[in-house]
């Protein structure tokens, strides 16, 4: 029996966690869910968007499965997503994006995997305003974060039997902050001489990304660019309903879909339970039920593969309900 913290989040968030909680169940998994409260529905509940709840709980199970919580743009609070991240120090977001068969995009054999710093660059939330017409943002890019996160891309390629790693900055202009991260990177990449290393400017990037997705395999960099092109990779196989995230640390993981809340769909029985399913495979990987994982990741194939049980954004016409029984009946059958 294992113990997980579970954020059912806010939007469609209960909606993906629901099923997420049920395929999890019908592949056979024991886990006592330790059900906590954060974002906007703990401000209604509790006053606070980041309860205590929330902190002692994860500290007490050191793994999370989490849905999407709303942050609002602007004023407000401050993302729950990132201050969790910061806590609990969850430095590495592993976004993995691979092709399915069976969806219509224009690369059919993708297997990409953003390796993003999550703990310092521009989402440090140091801003002010230094005039009344000039604001001003911080990016801290730290050697021992920077090390800390291509480390962690190299082990994770050599665990993973993976060829390459990409280092992506924009240290042709942001010469020392972006520099030093390239810098360390290099310095990283001389100690594993057996995968192969090279760097791309983060615009250069974004463009390669889109011609000749198949050239690259493990890209690791810092927060904003992760944030960016792990949406672009997710584009890439179809959408982000089918893209798993997973915020790692030394004394913990947290996992979650890479999308956000998307408030229009809450309540409509509409959202694409994938990618919570898929960071539910990833969390299964991580407390060691792997044969329950890869039955799961299994299942989920078949039905996008087959497409008859799918919801509109992977063009059918299910529900979140309907998506979500037809995995159970694969499971079960
Ligand atoms: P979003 O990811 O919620 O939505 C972007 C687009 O993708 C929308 O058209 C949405 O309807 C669609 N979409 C997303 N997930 C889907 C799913 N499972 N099935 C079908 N369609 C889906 O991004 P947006 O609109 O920028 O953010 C909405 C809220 O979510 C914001 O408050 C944002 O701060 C928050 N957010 C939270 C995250 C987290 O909890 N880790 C991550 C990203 C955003």
């Amino acid at each position: 029996m294992h113990t997980v913290t579970l954020i059912r989040g806010d939007g469609i968030g209960p909606e993906i966690a629901e099923s997420a909680v049920a395929v999890i169940d019908a592949a056979g998994v024991d886990i006592e869910w330790d059900e906590v409260v954060a974002g906007l529905d703990a401000v209604e509940k509790h006053g606070t968007p980041l309860p205590d709840q929330v902190i002692s709980s994860l500290s007490k199970t050191k793994v999370g499965l989490k849905a999407p919580l709303t942050t609002p743009v602007g004023s407000g609070i401050r993302s729950i997503n990132v201050e969790l991240r910061m806590r609990f120090n969850l430095f590495a977001n592993l976004r993995p994006a691979k092709s399915f068969p069976g969806i219509d995009v224009p690369f059919k054999d993708i297997d990409l995997v953003v390796v993003r710093e999550n703990t310092e660059d521009l989402y440090s939330g140091i801003e002010h305003m230094v005039t009344d017409t000039v604001s001003e943002s911080i990016k801290i890019i730290s050697r021992e974060a920077s090390e800390r996160i291509v480390r962690f891309a190299f082990d994770y390629a050599c665990k993973k039997g993976r060829n390459k790693v990409t280092a992506v900055h924009k240290a042709n202009i942001m010469k020392l902050s972006d520099g030093l991260f390239l810098d360390v990177a290099r310095e990283v990449a001389d100690q594993y001489p057996q995968i192969e290393f090279e760097d791309r400017i983060v615009d250069n990037m974004a463009m390669q990304l889109v011609l000749k997705p198949q050239q690259y395999d493990v890209m690791v960099m810092p927060n904003l660019y992760g944030d960016i092109l792990s949406d672009l990779c997710a584009g890439l196989v179809g959408g982000l309903g089918l893209v798993p995230g997973a915020n790692i640390g030394e004394n913990g993981a947290v996992f979650e879909p890479v999308h956000g809340s998307a408030p229009k769909y809450a309540g409509k029985n509409r959202a694409n339970p994938g990618a919570m399913i898929l960071a539910s495979v990833l969390m299964l990987e991580h407390i060691n039920e792997k044969e329950a994982a890869r039955r799961i990741d299994t299942a989920l194939t078949a039905l996008i593969k087959e497409g008859k049980h799918v919801t509109p954004d992977l063009g059918g016409s299910s529900g979140t309900k309907e998506m979500t029984a037809a995995l159970i009946n694969l499971l079960k059958g």
